[in-house]
């Protein structure tokens, strides 16, 4: 039998598929024959893209989560598995950033970044698992990281931190779950476009900057994370589990610009912070002032 990258009679559950990269998932997924529940805090954001999917012939439905509570993540999966047949796929997409220096973080920000990214993560796997193990059938798992899960963003250690902890996650539940064929995997996205990087992507001076950070010389669209989507969920990828697949055009090969934007960001927040040529390492210029 050859593999392929059908996903007809496969049921998946996307979170945070209101939106971005998790909408396009879905798309994908419906495109390639799965039935898709599309669940998200916003109802509104899952009801239209699950009512998009069922104009196009595609079964879907549309669900409202808070990944951050177990009672609401275990009703998202067992509403799936009544309405839908069962359960083949976990997408963990939903998720959410924030700009916030180190000294003005509040807790509660730093709570709510790693309770959506990580903690959300981790109680849809459980919910999910749970159900697979009980069943004896084999499941996959695509986590939503980032290149920010290696590559360090000064303004953003909560985002950093939890991208690093799904990495972590990932690889560990990788381990725990294989007895079981259950597959997790994640996908690093670069920059997207979406309502999460509107805030740079829609003002041109940031647009440039951030541009320049990418070898392929463009942002990456919902749909680029998406085919690599359905590699994970296809059996194309039966062999492949713990991994995280960078999906970024490059970006994360060149992570030390991040110091240009640490600095953009400290002189943003802080007037008195030198402008200095930031090609020069520390002390270049009180030696180059040595030499004349
Ligand atoms: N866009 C990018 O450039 C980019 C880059 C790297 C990683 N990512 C990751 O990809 C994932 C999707 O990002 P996106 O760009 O599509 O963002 P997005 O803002 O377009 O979509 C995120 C969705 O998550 C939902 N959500 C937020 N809190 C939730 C909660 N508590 N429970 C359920 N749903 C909730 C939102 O309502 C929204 O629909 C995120 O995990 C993000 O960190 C995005």
């Amino acid at each position: 039998m050859k593999p392929n990258l059908d996903l007809t009679g496969k049921v998946a559950l996307v979170t945070g598929g209101g939106s971005g990269i998790g909408q396009g998932i879905a798309r994908m997924f419906a495109s390639l024959g799965a039935s898709v529940a599309v669940a998200d805090l916003d109802l509104s954001g899952a009801e239209s893209t699950a009512h998009a999917l069922e104009a196009e012939g595609h079964p879907a439905l549309a669900l409202e989560v808070d990944v951050q509570t177990a009672d609401s993540v275990d009703a998202m999966v067992t509403r799936t598995i009544e309405s839908l047949g069962g359960l083949d796929i976990l997408v963990n997409s939903a998720g959410v950033g924030s700009e916030s220096m180190i000294v003005d973080m509040l807790e509660e920000e730093w709570d709510w970044v790693l309770g959506v990214n990580l903690k959300g993560t981790f109680l849809c796997t459980r919910a999910a698992a749970r159900w697979w193990i009980a069943q004896k059938r084999p499941g996959k798992i695509i986590n939503l990281s980032s290149i920010n899960e290696t590559v360090p963003l000064a303004g953003e250690v909560h985002y950093c931190a939890s991208k690093g902890g799904v990495m972590m996650f990932t690889r560990a539940a990788a381990l725990e779950l294989a007895p079981y064929r259950i597959h997790v995997n994640a996908l690093a996205p670069g920059m997207i476009e979406t309502p999460l990087t509107e805030e740079v992507t829609q003002i041109p001076e940031l647009r440039r900057m951030h541009l320049k950070q990418v070898p392929f010389g463009r942002f990456g669209q919902p749909e680029d994370v998406a085919r690599a989507a359905a590699f994970l969920a296809s059996e194309w990828s039966d062999w492949v589990t713990g991994h995280t697949l960078f999906v970024d055009g490059g970006m994360h090969l060149v992570g030390e610009e991040s110091y240009v934007w640490a600095m953009e960001r400290a002189m943003r927040h802080d007037d008195s912070i030198p402008r200095v040529p930031l090609c020069w390492p520390p002390g270049a210029l009180e030696d180059k002032a040595g030499d004349s």
